[in-house]
């Protein structure tokens, strides 16, 4: 038998390093491995080497360190993902940069808005492409319900909605343990940025924030909060609510909606599957558990996007066009977290909030 060679016209995969390999990253991790054609996943760091190590060696991943420098120091390597602890993300992102990585970032950004800065002058002064998790953006149904604003379906949005139950057993054990500010900074940040996308191009003006630990009041003085609502005032007049709780019994419940002057637009799959069970009780249907199963594929879909840019960036080629705005960057990241901010203020005095910093031309004035 006789093979015929053949010229590839595939372009190379980008060779991507993992930053953090706890939960978020382990999935990450197999989305770069196994699901993404144009990525490849070369290393992985994580201080916590065994973890990491025991991911490796499930995914053929040959290199495999404590130190993140490791792989900002690797010129095999165009990207990092970074899925480590917030509190790390800014310095993270800031080496990557500084060494020329592609930085895909969890959410938040940064934990204050001077961070976010310093983050944004690494990445410009590099001229790399900086991408955050808000993953909800690439959940098909919340994609078509951005296409029908950006078409007009709904007119000029009035009022905006967004919301997050994390599941739960009734009670959180590590609540000791959850960084002040969590509700705001990790979970409703990404309803922020739900709202914010879509409410293209209104500027946050205030929040009026109610917040208390019902799942846990015994941690509430310790300044735990597991239950929020936000209300958000845009210039352009629109008022939209978040709320948040951290133990749904029935599993992750994360919906959105839009409603204007021409209609309204709701996202959010509230059922795993179509699927639904008739019996003598009526009706019932599965509802998803784990946030890698309500996003599993809006979650390998921010990666695939990311991998795209990056190899747009490193080959030459025009970026991807998707028809809307999708892939967020640092205004978005900055926007959701000058939300987060103003929303820890008005939870501690109880008053109505300005939002400072929103805007990236707001900060460099
Ligand atoms: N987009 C989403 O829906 C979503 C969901 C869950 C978590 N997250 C985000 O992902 C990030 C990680 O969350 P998680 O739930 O996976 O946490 P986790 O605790 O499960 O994992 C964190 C991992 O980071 C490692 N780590 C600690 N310090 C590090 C450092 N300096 N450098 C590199 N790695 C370090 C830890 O050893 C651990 O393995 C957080 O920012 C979180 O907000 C996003």
């Amino acid at each position: 038998m006789t093979y015929f060679p053949v010229v590839s016209a595939r372009p190379e995969p980008v060779r991507i390093g993992l930053i953090g390999a706890g939960w978020m990253g382990a999935f990450h991790a197999r989305s770069l491995a196994l699901r993404i054609p144009g990525a490849v996943l070369v290393a992985i760091a994580d201080p916590a080497t065994a973890v990491a190590e025991e991911l490796a060696a499930e995914l053929g991943v040959a290199l495999v360190t404590a130190d993140p420098a490791d792989l900002f120091a690797d010129p095999e390597i165009d990207a990092v993902v970074i899925a480590g602890p917030a509190r790390f993300h800014a310095q993270l992102s800031i080496d990557a940069a500084r060494a020329g990585k592609h930085v895909f970032c969890e959410k938040p950004g940064a934990l204050d808005l001077e961070e976010l800065a310093r983050v944004e002058e690494a990445v410009a002064a590099a001229g790399v492409h900086w991408q955050i998790g808000f993953n909800r953006r690439y959940a098909t149904d919340f994609l078509a319900a951005r296409r029908d604003v950006a078409a007009g379906a709904v007119g000029t949005p009035q009022l905006l909605r967004s919301l997050t139950r994390d599941p739960g057993t009734g009670s959180i054990p590590h609540a000791a343990k959850v960084p002040q500010g969590t509700i705001f900074l990790e979970t409703l940040i990404h309803d922020f940025d739900a709202l914010n996308w879509f409410n293209p191009g209104a500027e946050p003006v205030s929040v009026h924030v109610t917040a208390d630990a019902l799942v846990e009041p015994s941690f509430k003085d310790a300044g735990f909060l597991d239950t929020a609502v936000v209300t958000l005032r845009y210039a352009n007049g629109a008022i939209a609510v978040a709320e948040a709780n951290f133990s749904a019994l029935y599993g992750y419940d994360v919906r959105g909606e839009v409603f204007g002057s021409a209609g309204m637009v709701q996202a959010g799959r509230t059922t795993e599957t179509a699927a639904v069970r008739y019996g003598a009780a009526g009706l019932s249907a599965e509802t998803p558990r784990l946030n890698i199963e309500l996003f599993h594929d809006a979650y390998t879909d921010e990666l695939a996007d990311f991998a795209e840019h990056v190899r747009s960036r490193r080959d030459g080629a025009a970026a991807p066009d998707r028809g809307v705005p999708l892939t967020p960057g640092l205004e978005d990241a900055r926007r959701a977290l000058a939300i987060a901010l103003a929303c820890i203020e008005s939870a501690r005095t109880g008053a109505t909030t300005a939002i400072v910093g929103a805007s990236v031309a707001e900060a460099r004035a």
